[in-house]
């Protein structure tokens, strides 16, 4: 078959759009009746690249700082993990963590360039946060050996070339630089072929991390740079201050560009007033998954008399009621389902792939605006998203 597309004219391509069931028709008649190989090349490859779940073993634990940790992963070819499924820089994995009797799943950014994933190892850093439920579990319990289940890479932010600019301007502080080194990587080892100007802010030059990385990736390629901007500190030659509209115009490129932000709730609240002024073209700001919600009774639209309470929601499965758990106001519905150690789907916990989707048949839940990402069909069918989902009364709820 020709790659080239033929525009023949508005009558001609309306003809032969026509045409086609009756092609499509002659082909099934045509068919051998007897079923599909399920091991056909179509079928390995999306087995490859899409894989249900990954099992990981840790090659190698790093110490960045303190209180973060680089983990090398690798296929655990035991369990049946022969490689490494591929990815986009700026992609994340999930994991599954049995963490005494609850199921939590958590996502990372893998930090490493896809290339490196051909010679399978994926690189995650963890930052252990304070009060972090998985967080310490990973510190505490992941050692070199150590067993891990894994999803497929997911998430949408990486360069989208029929959308993005060729030139992007990222802005990060010490929660969003992995998917900047993801990016910085592949650019420099040649899978990706954009600029990109970094602006990674930090309160003080010593905690920004994996700087000597970046600073070896921005000197050895010329499509790379990287500027720091310190917020507490003075430091020469460097920038001082949060990331504004000026700083932003200092480095960006000449002509058109994308910005890219990621990183934690903060950076995104003084960082989104400012890029509004540049008055750039929607489709060219890109912000990373925002993550769960720390502190949802503080958002201005939350129900503050369903503050403090406690409901029950019945969990139904496969048309059964597995459960009934008590869920708090102020926490997912998703955390409610891993605390009663119940494994239920899910990715970003943020609203955004629609991996944990379930069905309210009863009862209310409130839903912050800013992550209501879900299609006006679903929403008028019942249908949420546990993680981004608080329960307001009693539910009942039917998950995957
Ligand atoms: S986990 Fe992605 S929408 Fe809930």
């Amino acid at each position: 078959m020709s790659n080239k597309i033929k525009i023949r004219s508005l009558f001609k391509d309306k003809k032969a759009f026509k045409e086609i069931p009756l092609i499509r028709k002659g082909v099934i008649s045509e068919a051998s009746e007897s079923p599909l190989n399920k091991n056909n090349t179509v079928n390995s490859t999306a087995n490859f690249l899409h894989p249900q779940t990954q099992s990981l073993v840790v090659k190698q634990v790093a110490e960045i700082s303190n209180d973060t940790r680089a983990y090398i992963l690798t296929p655990d070819t035991s369990l049946g993990t022969a490689k490494l499924a591929y990815f986009r820089p700026g992609q994340s994995i999930s994991f599954t963590l049995n963490i005494g009797n609850a199921v939590v799943t958590r996502s990372y950014v893998i930090a490493s360039s896809p290339e490196r994933s051909l010679d399978d190892e994926y690189m995650i850093i963890v930052k252990k946060k304070l009060n972090g439920f998985a967080s310490h579990f990973i510190f505490n319990n992941w050692r070199k050996g150590t067993k891990i289940t894994a999803s497929a890479p997911f998430g949408d932010f990486y360069y989208q070339p029929l959308r993005d600019s060729k030139s992007i301007v990222g802005i990060c502080d010490n929660d969003g630089f992995p998917a900047f080194l993801s990016l910085a990587e592949a650019i420099a080892d040649g899978t990706l072929n954009v600029d990109l100007t970094l602006l990674y802010t930090a309160r003080k030059e010593r905690e920004a991390l994996m700087s000597q990385r970046f600073d070896e990736l921005s000197h050895k390629c010329g499509k790379f740079k990287i500027i720091y901007t310190f917020s507490d500190e003075f430091v020469e030659n460097k920038e001082r201050g949060f990331v504004t509209k000026s700083l932003i115009e200092k480095y960006a490129p000449k002509g058109k560009y994308s910005v890219f932000v990621y990183g934690n709730t903060a950076l995104y609240n003084r960082a989104v007033p400012q890029i509004a002024e540049l008055k750039l073209e929607n489709k060219y700001i890109r912000f990373g998954p925002g993550g769960q919600i720390e502190n949802p009774s503080s958002l201005s639209d939350f129900p503050q008399e369903a503050k403090g309470l406690t409901f029950l929601c019945k969990i139904v499965k496969n048309g059964e009621q597995i459960a009934t758990i008590p869920c708090a106001a102020e926490e997912t519905l998703l955390i409610a389902l891993e605390k009663e150690g119940i494994a239920a789907p899910a990715l970003c916990r943020s609203g955004e792939c629609g991996f944990c989707r379930a069905r309210l048949t009863k009862g209310n839940v409130f839903i912050p605006s800013d992550v209501d990402y879900r299609r006006l069909a679903d929403s008028s069918y019942g249908i949420i998203h546990p993680c981004c989902s608080y329960p307001m009364s009693n539910l009942t709820l039917i998950i995957n």
